[in-house]
């Protein structure tokens, strides 16, 4: 039986770029996105292209979705052996917003999906995850979520004081190092990973990296023979908390 890969916000981007990538490494992928048409789309480009691939409806900020696509997972597939939370929002870069004058619900929805989203995944699949035996959660963080990156003035990203983004990713660091420690003894591994500064609709074109060099730290993760746990990776290596 293929391994198999669920992405949450897997349509486009980074997350679709890693679902092609690790359907040519015989995953079964698992298309998880809120819109359906979006899903369709991809699911059905994936397939021209030889991909077993399946889409997954899920809104990461509704928790009953969260859980209905466990249901539906469970139900088709039995079990999930790499869960990559991808799915993630940035209100501020094109905003522009300073710190001190972020609404509180900009702060609120930007946790919705970048923190609360990735945990409501990890909480309703886990009994997923401990069937696939040696499971991998791969939480799609970002250096602007170092605290150490962000208070070196020498930093590239020293100056990008975004501070709703930034603080969930930070936020989401926090789960990985909690939960690396919490499901050791069910044989999952969590890490956090940063794909550089990337050409999506997020990164905007501005950013001087591919979405095929952004989405091979994470098919890396979850290829590679034997996986670290409670990591800050990027392509060169750990990156400071
Ligand atoms: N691009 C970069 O430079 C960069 C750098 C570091 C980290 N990252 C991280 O990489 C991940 C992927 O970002 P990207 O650059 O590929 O951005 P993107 O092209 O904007 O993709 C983001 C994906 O997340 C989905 N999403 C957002 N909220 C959702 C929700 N509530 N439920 C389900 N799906 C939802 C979006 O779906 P919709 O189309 O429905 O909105 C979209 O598919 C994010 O976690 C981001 O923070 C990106």
């Amino acid at each position: 039986m293929n391994k198999i890969v669920f992405i949450s916000g897997a349509t486009k981007g980074i997350g679709y770029e890693v679902a092609q990538q690790l359907a040519s490494h015989d995953f079964t992928v698992l298309i998880g996105a809120r819109n359906i048409q979006q899903g369709e789309v991809a699911v059905e480009k994936l397939r021209l292209h030889g991909a077993d691939a399946h889409f997954i409806p899920i809104d990461v900020n509704d928790e009953l979705s969260v859980k209905s696509a466990a249901e539906v997972i469970t139900k088709q597939f039995g079990k999930v052996d790499v869960l990559i939370n991808n799915a993630g929002v940035n209100y501020e870069f094109q905003l522009g917003t300073r710190p001190s004058m972020l609404s509180v619900d900009m702060l609120k929805d930007t946790f919705g999906a970048n923190f609360f989203g990735a945990f409501a995944i990890i909480h309703h699949f886990l009994p997923l995850l401990k069937q696939a035996g040696a499971a991998r959660i791969i939480n799609v963080s970002s250096t602007l979520g170092s605290l150490t990156s962000l208070s070196d003035p020498e930093n590239f990203f020293y100056g990008v004081n975004s501070l709703a983004y930034n603080s969930s990713k930070t936020a989401l660091n926090a789960l990985t190092v909690s939960l690396a420690k919490d499901l050791a003894d069910d044989n999952i591994t969590v890490n956090s990973i940063c794909p550089g500064w990337v050409k999506t609709d997020m990164g905007t074109d501005a950013a001087p990296r591919t979405v095929e060099q952004g989405a091979a730290i994470i098919v890396k993760m979850a290829t590679m023979g034997n996986s670290p746990t409670g990591k800050f990776v990027d392509e060169n290596g750990e990156i400071p908390w």
